[in-house]
């Protein structure tokens, strides 16, 4: 199969911190597996813009490149079978960024999870409500549209709290194809439901914020001592021992096989000791990190050849973004001024807007539509029992685009497809031309 019909799969990883078990399992493992099948063309980014938003460590962002980069190529990525590159190496996301923040409601951003849990927690605090909140944690979204439109990703893996960015990107892409003309695609989330969620040491889920983490490539003496401070109850060798909600037996499932995992829930009924389970543990996981742990130590110990990897990928990756970002740009109307379109202004004039229809039907009920300039039915109500109540809906539509249409389901005529993306565009555009619809 060639590039044009394979599926292209993106997805970036924030660069702030040092790669965990959990990471591994959750990620790392199974894109390494998903990016050696050949139906698909893999697109994995360093993220690193993304993590000046909540890092201001220069060292650390550094340090943490170097290291989320090393993880990947030790855990099996092939930078010559994916485009792997570094987000801050590729001039034409920041400046899509731009495009992209004019196509965007500004209430949309509102609505992002994580600004909206900043301004809460000022609320609830007593703070103003945009305190300590930068420009940069309310534009995350569109940042991460520009990386994922840029090179035309159809599917995007991410973790749960991402599926809203993904969205909004769609939306960002359905707006901007609207205004423009057809030059996105517009992309779907993948969540991987198989994909083990690793407990910690504490038995909370890994993660860096309750700094219950195992490091992956940790030295095999220190990957031991952490395993032997996971948390377990106090029974005594002998003693049979539940599998159910015991850290160790989860963690040592994420890298078992059945028949292991099998044998190791025996070992718990028939009383294996902790610090004999610990043991088994550490052996099996030493058995898979062991013979990458080198290979992730020589690439930190040579920056300048893991630089020489990501440029190389910077440089392919911006044979596409190059480019397209031209066309972009051609699109929008940052043009050389000499290139003859001056003079057809008034074909190219925007798109006229779509309008709200209420009408009353011959049940006594009364409905609204959407219907763009051409007359075309975009969106179609269900009956209302006053006009007031589908005036609600209306104005809500109308103040909150898309974002009110999801919650507005059982009242709206069920959209799939294309016809849901015109509309969404559609809906898109009315915010921005009529942001109050109260005047
Ligand atoms: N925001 C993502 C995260 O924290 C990282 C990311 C940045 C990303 N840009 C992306 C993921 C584009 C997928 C696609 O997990």
């Amino acid at each position: 199969m060639n590039s044009k019909t394979r599926t292209r799969v993106l997805t970036g990883i924030t660069t702030t911190g040092t790669p965990h078990l959990g990471n591994y399992v959750g990620a790392i493992r199974p894109t390494v597996q998903a990016s050696r099948d050949t139906s698909t063309d893999g697109f994995y980014f360093l993220a690193d813009y993304h993590a000046l938003i909540k890092c201001d460590e220069p060292a650390r962002i550094q340090r943490s490149t170097l290291e989320i980069a090393a993880s990947w190529i030790a855990s099996g990525l092939d930078p010559d079978k994916v485009t792997f590159y570094r987000q801050s190496d590729i001039p034409e996301i920041p400046e899509l960024t731009w495009l992209l923040t004019c196509v965007t409601g500004k209430g949309v951003l509102n609505r992002a999870h994580a600004y909206k849990a900043a301004v809460d927690k000022n609320n609830a605090a007593g703070h103003d409500t945009d305190a300590d909140v930068t420009a940069g944690l309310f534009m995350y979204p569109v940042l991460m549209g520009a990386d994922i439109l840029m090179f035309k990703a159809h599917k995007v893996p991410v973790g749960r709290d991402q599926i809203q960015h993904i969205e909004m990107a769609r939306d960002m892409a359905a707006s901007f194809n609207h205004l423009y003309g057809e030059h996105f695609v517009l992309p779907e989330a993948v969540i991987e439901e198989s994909v083990a969620l690793l407990p910690g040491l504490d038995g909370r889920k890994m993660s860096k914020s309750y700094d219950n983490t195992i490091p992956l490539f940790a030295p095999a003496s220190q990957m031991r001592k952490q395993i032997a401070g996971i948390v377990t109850d106090s029974k005594a060798p002998g003693e049979p021992k539940a599998t159910e909600g015991s850290a160790l037996f989860q963690i040592y499932q994420a890298f078992a096989s059945a028949e292991e995992t099998n044998a190791m829930a025996r070992a718990y009924a028939e009383g294996i000791g902790w610090g004999d389970a610990k043991q088994m543990l550490f052996e099996r996981i030493d058995r898979e990190i062991a013979p990458m742990r080198e290979h992730y130590q020589s690439l930190i110990d040579h920056p300048a050849q893991m630089d020489h990897i990501l440029l190389a990928g910077a440089d392919k990756a911006r044979q596409l973004a190059t480019p397209f970002m031209r066309e972009l740009r051609h699109a929008v109307g940052l043009r050389a001024l000499s290139s003859g379109q001056v003079a057809s202004v008034a074909k190219e004039a925007k798109t006229a807007l779509p309008s709200f229809k209420q009408y009353r039907e011959k049940d006594g009920q009364f409905y609204f539509k959407l219907v763009d300039a051409k007359g075309q039915v975009l969106l179609q109500s269900r009956g209302f029992a006053s006009p007031k109540e589908a005036g609600q809906v209306v104005a809500r539509l109308q103040a909150e685009g898309t974002a009110g249409l999801r919650e507005l389901d059982d009242v709206l005529e069920p959209l799939t497809g294309d016809a849901l993306a015109v509309l969404v565009a559609n809906l898109q555009l009315l915010m921005q031309v009529a942001p109050n619809p109260s005047k």
